[in-house]
Parts: C-alpha cells; structure tokens; sequence
C-alpha cells in the first residue's frame, strides 16, 4: 500500500505515524505537515522526532503554515504542550531536515506519479489537501482513498465552537473544498473516537511493554493524560488503522455531508444531510464502529510486543 500522512504533529498524530511507521507492508511516500496543534515549523520537529524513534527514514515536506481564510490561534497547548509533542522533558535533539520541496506540490506530484494508488491519511486541517485540489483539480481523481480525523456526527465538538472539532474548526474552508471535490472520502469522528477509547488498563499494559517505543508513548502522552478522564483517546491512530486494516471498521455509513462556514455559533460544524430531498451523492463514509481489540493489536505492534506472548 502506497500512503502518504498528511500531519499538524500533535500527540496523537505521533502515535498514528508510529503506528504506519511499524509496518513493513506500507510504502510511505511522504509525510506532509502542516499547522494545526502547533504551528508547522514545530510539526516538522515533531515529525523528526518519531522518524528518530522508530528508526524509519521517510522524507518530510513542509506544507501550510496557516489555514485558508481565518488566521490560525494556538489554542492546544494544554493537551499537546508548547513543542506539540506533550513537552516531553528527556526529548533528544535531531539532525533531520526537510525536503526542499512544498508539500502541497509533493501531494500533486505524488498524485500524478502514482495514479488510482495513494491512500492519503489526513490527521490535521485539510489545508494542504484543499490547496492540492485547487492547483490541480484533478487531484482527487487521482488519490485512490482519503481518510481523515475530523469533524462531528451529532454535533459534539471539541473546540470553543462545541459542535465543531479541531481539525474541521481550525480550517473549515479546507473541508469545504474537500467534501465537495472529493467524490467520496472517510471520516472518523469525534464522537466516534469518543466512543473507543482504550480503557486505562489497556493503556497501562501497552507502556509497561519494554523499550523505546512504549517509553516514547508515555512520556509524550503524560500531558494529555492529565485531561483525560479515566480513558486513554485516539482519534488519529483510530483513523489510521482504519486506513491500514480496512477490516477493522466494524460499522460505517455513506452520507452527504457539508460543513459549516458562516454560523456564529457553528463555524466548522460538519452538517449531515439525513433527509431524501437532498439532490447530492453521498460524499463521506463516516466510521461508527471499530474492532477496538484490532487497534490494540497494531498498537501492541508498534510499541514491539511480541505478538506470540
Ligand atoms: O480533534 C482531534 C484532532 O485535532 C486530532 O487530529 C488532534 O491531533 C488535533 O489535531
Ligand atoms: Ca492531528
């Protein structure tokens, strides 16, 4: 499987790269950064930093350091810390550069070098995937699946807009020019990373495995763990195992869905159209279920259990 990760690297982006980067099957093109915990000069850092720890070489493209229309505010920083990464304390400095080239263009060319065959995980705004459509339109066309974190199925949110989440809030122009140039795309929601969370214990067994791997889960999430009530949440890796093991989505639906743009109180809110009087195709799978033991299991990989224990 050919894949590119489109990040904002942020915590939980660094999970879901640690995630693909542990599998031997998948061929990641490029990793893309952009804005959205934490501005892009960081998300690059952070994104050398995992490359560092899981001892993988992918070239890093720096795309969007700001969102479509509204200036972007930093407005994370109590769950991803002032480096985007969880302000980890032991963190090692790290001699990764970027490629010269933009990551939107890095998208295009990609896109064109590999028709029908790119699954394009996006794990933050969906900045530079607008911007791609936009000096290419056909660009969509060309990306075999996209599947993102982002956006709300009933409403409940994650930002100072509540029935807005993060990566739709931060660029709602973006998702809008994605979901209706897109014919078809997969979202994983808030409330259905809501609705799978790994349950304390769990969570605790994965960083008492052994080595660097789990030592870099803890230490990056001890930040975020503070907010979180009881549950460890995943959005971005949720989205990426989707992407990796499309059988581990137990339950989705296809719908039509937009997003909101001009709404005083709903500016990013993605709107489903559940009536039949509405003329478009269903543009979104949205994700309802998952085979949570199966994103255990990656995240045991990643973090090098062994699996015959
Ligand atoms: O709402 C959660 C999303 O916003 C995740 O992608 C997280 O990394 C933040 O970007
Ligand atoms: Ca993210």
């Amino acid at each position: 499987m050919r894949m590119i990760i489109d990040t904002d690297a942020g915590v939980d982006d660094a999970h879901a790269l640690m995630m693909a980067l542990a599998r031997p099957e998948l061929n990641i093109l490029a990793i893309t950064t952009l804005t959205g915990n934490i501005g892009v000069e960081h998300v690059n850092q952070n994104v050398f930093t995992v490359l560092d720890v899981m001892e993988r070489d992918v070239p890093v493209y720096q795309g969007a350091n700001q969102p479509l229309v509204k200036p972007w505010q930093w407005e994370t920083e109590a769950f991803h810390g002032t480096d985007g990464l969880g302000d980890w304390p032991d963190r090692p400095s790290t001699s990764r550069h970027l490629e010269p080239e933009h990551g939107v263009q890095t998208l295009i060319r990609l896109a064109n070098a590999y028709p029908g065959e790119i699954t394009l995980v996006a794990l933050g705004p969906l900045t530079n995937v607008a911007l791609a459509v936009r000096l290419d339109p056909t660009f969509p066309t060309k990306i075999k699946q996209l599947v993102f974190m982002g956006g709300t199925i009933a409403a409940r949110g994650n930002t100072r807009i509540p029935s807005a989440e993060f990566n739709i809030y931060c660029d709602p122009e973006a998702a809008h020019i994605v979901l209706h140039t897109f014919p078809q795309s997969t979202m994983l929601s808030w409330e259905t990373t809501l609705q799978h969370p790994f349950p304390l214990p769990w969570y605790d067994a994965l960083i008492a495995i052994p080595g660097a791997h789990a030592a870099f889960l803890q230490a990056t999430n001890a930040k975020m763990m503070q907010f979180v009530a009881g549950d460890y949440l995943l959005p971005d890796p949720l989205a990426m195992a989707a992407a990796i093991q499309p059988d581990l989505v137990i339950e989705s639906q296809m719908r039509v869905m937009s997003v909101e743009l001009a709404g005083t109180l709903t500016r990013g809110q993605t709107i489903i159209d559940y009536t039949k009087n509405n003329l478009r195709k269903p543009n979104i799978r949205v994700i309802q279920r998952m085979n949570l033991e199966g994103v255990y299991a990656l995240y045991q990989q990643m973090l090098g259990a062994n699996l015959a224990d």
